[in-house]
């Protein structure tokens, strides 16, 4: 049995995007290993939060993990900042990163890019906290994107590093991550991915929309003037995403869904998607609505923590004993 660890940040209602390409993931994973599923707050604060509507969206994230389909009675699922190791474990290896290799992160180029006020710390030591989530729990395999690679390779420098200086402390992490679902992109610039923190909420549907808006965002998508629904992510990469997003979610083929809209318009294609995509997100609504403010949240959410707490705790001992508190 694996370990697996991974988390999603509250930074805004997650989006199709987010349950297609890494929840619905989740979901199958956690019948055959040993699952961590995290919402990690502490990554969100990198970028200002509005305190009211972080605490909203942690919660909401949270009731998502369960509104799709974890079972905490087969997964862990948690808080970041209710298990204290760590950011405390994240100083330590903090302490043993360097700062050359910590500018070099793409992620890091790419988020201060356009920044003129200042660059806060948290932007540039956010990985240490990452490979910090990611050692605590022995985990073998991350299921992220490949967004996530050069992040996870510092993870293992770091653990290979400290492992070297103190001892064999760490369980060295997989590159290798589980194969994970489909890469769904923005709705109003396909080439670039679907994400919460996209300033034009037209592109992206989020797990929370109401079926008016789903239909109102999916029939805006953009496509191409050669109304034919095609395969073609080079010169039609709009309707490619449509498509992704269809076959993602009936496990109708590309094949399938080309020879079912021959010689109709993308106005039929787009109603079809509409329903579909309600039809996945209806349930997982209903399953929300009764989670949300319920007792049962707060006392997953508590077991959950103490479960995470435990095992983090042992392995932060460990450490701290190494290193020589
Ligand atoms: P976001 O960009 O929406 O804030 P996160 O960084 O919180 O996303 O990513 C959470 C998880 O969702 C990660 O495993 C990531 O790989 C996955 N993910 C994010 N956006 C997409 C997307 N557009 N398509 C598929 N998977 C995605
Ligand atoms: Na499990």
């Amino acid at each position: 049995m694996a370990t697996i660890f991974s988390g999603i940040q509250p930074s805004g209602v997650i989006t199709l995007g987010n349950y297609l390409g890494a929840l619905k993931h989740f979901v199958d994973l956690q019948h055959d290993n040993d699952c961590y599923f995290c919402v990690v707050n502490q990554h969100a604060i990198t970028v200002y939060q509005d305190p009211a509507e972080l605490r909203k969206n942690t919660r909401s994230l949270a009731a998502l993990y369960l509104a799709v389909g974890l079972d905490p009675e087969k997964a862990t699922l948690f808080i970041q900042s209710e298990v204290p190791a760590h950011t405390q474990l994240s100083w330590i290896l903090q302490c043993n990163a360097y700062i050359g290799e910590l500018e070099r992160m793409t992620q890091f180029k790419d988020k201060i890019k356009n920044k003129n006020e200042g660059i806060p710390g948290g932007l540039l030591v956010y990985p240490c906290l990452m490979a910090a989530d990611i050692l605590l729990y022995n985990t073998d395999f991350v299921p992220v994107g490949n967004d996530q690679k050069q992040h996870l390779e510092l993870t293992r420098n770091l653990a290979q590093r400290f492992n070297q200086k103190y001892g064999d402390v760490f369980k060295v992490p997989e590159i290798r991550t589980p194969k994970v679902g489909a890469r769904i992109m923005s709705l109003q610039e396909p080439t670039k991915k679907m994400s919460k923190s996209d300033e034009n909420n037209a592109s992206f549907i989020t797990m929370l929309d109401s079926e008016k808006e789903i239909i109102k965002k999916i029939k805006r998508a953009q496509t191409d003037s050669d109304a034919s629904v095609h395969y073609d992510i080079e010169n039609k990469a709009g309707i490619s995403n449509l498509m992704t997003i269809y076959s993602t979610c009936t496990g109708k083929s590309f094949e399938e869904i080309q020879s079912l809209y021959e010689g109709k318009g993308y106005g039929h294609f787009k109603g079809d998607l509409a329903t579909i995509v309600a039809d996945t997100i209806r349930p997982i609504q209903e399953r929300y609505e009764q989670l949300y403010n319920s007792t049962e949240l707060d006392e997953i959410l508590a077991t959950g923590a103490a479960k995470a707490n435990l095992k983090a705790n042992e392995m932060l001992h460990k450490v701290e004993k190494a290193i020589g508190f």
